[in-house]
């Protein structure tokens, strides 16, 4: 069901105070489980894919299976390609089927991630496809991108209108401080260029490295403008742990759907306790 397009929903969530989460899956249960969380809490989803598991199935197998759930689902389902450092890899996912791609130049010279971001957004427009771009470096590990934390860069506000003004994007993922992966110590975060940039575009903020936030930091980012909010690691940790513990559980028993189920609830656990935080289903009745 698609009541809102990519652009309209992240306005929408903070024209209402609330964010809508992007949870990293990377298989078809995964992906099911997500959007069973979303349904039970009647509010959109965004299934966020990283370019590594778009490479593992490739785009069509992978486009073909999320378009068919997010068809199925009865909430807005928005499929969605994360930290895409090519952008052979961001054209193909928009020629099958993703809703929204993340074009990560961070690595590259301003100008040279601007360029890149100018052809990704022509692109991407003639087909109704919304694209994220980022300014900053944002520190950790996100599947095949690393970014250590001597090298991590927090982005600044005329900067970031510049990028926003030049690239043209849709949504931005400023680096505020917060990190990719599980954190070791808490975050420094830079919520003033959060309501600067809130003040100063109406461009949604996407907030990145989710996992292990305190739900007061969500808020406090989401009250300030913030309207898309990833989270990767804790889906990853709900299905790896939960393997664990089934294992652990029905040693020598061999039932795979009795296994995938429980699969499932670890998963929709973790991206309810997310949706609760971000007070997603602010946007259910519309
Ligand atoms: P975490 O893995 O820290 O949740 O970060 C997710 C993310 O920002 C994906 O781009």
């Amino acid at each position: 069901m698609k009541s809102r397009n990519f652009v309209q929903e992240l306005r929408y969530a903070r024209e209402h105070r609330y964010a809508v989460g992007a949870f990293n899956i990377f298989n078809y249960l995964s992906a099911r489980a997500v959007i069973h969380a979303a349904t039970t809490m009647s509010c959109s989803v965004i299934l966020q894919t990283s370019a590594a598991t778009v490479k593992h199935f490739g785009p069509q197998e992978l486009g073909t299976m999320l378009r068919q759930l997010a068809w199925n689902a009865p909430v807005n389902v928005l499929v969605h390609l994360d930290h895409c450092t090519d952008p052979d890899l961001a054209r193909a996912c928009i020629d099958c089927g993703w809703d929204g791609v993340m074009y990560d130049g961070s690595q590259l010279p301003l100008e040279d991630n601007i360029a890149n971001c100018r052809q990704i957004v022509a692109y991407a427009h003639h087909r109704g496809v919304m694209v994220e771009g980022e300014i900053g470096k944002i520190s950790g590990v996100e599947d095949d991108i690393q970014v250590d934390a001597a090298d991590a860069a927090g982005a600044g506000l005329e900067e970031s209108l510049y990028f926003l003004e030049q690239s043209g994007v849709d949504a931005l993922a400023p680096a505020i401080g917060t990190a990719h992966g599980v954190y070791t110590g808490a975050p420094k975060i830079n919520f003033d260029l959060v309501r600067e940039l809130a003040q100063r575009t109406d461009v949604p903020i996407v907030i990145h490295g989710g996992t292990g936030l305190a739900p007061e930091v969500f808020r406090a980012l989401i009250s300030l403008g913030a309207s898309k909010i990833n989270v990767s690691t804790a889906i990853k940790q709900a299905y790896v742990e939960g393997c664990t513990h089934y294992l652990e559980r029905h040693d020598g028993k061999f039932n795979p759907l009795d296994f995938d189920q429980e699969m499932n609830c670890s998963i929709k656990d973790v991206a309810m306790a997310h949706m609760r935080i971000f007070h997603s289903g602010e946007g259910a009745a519309q």
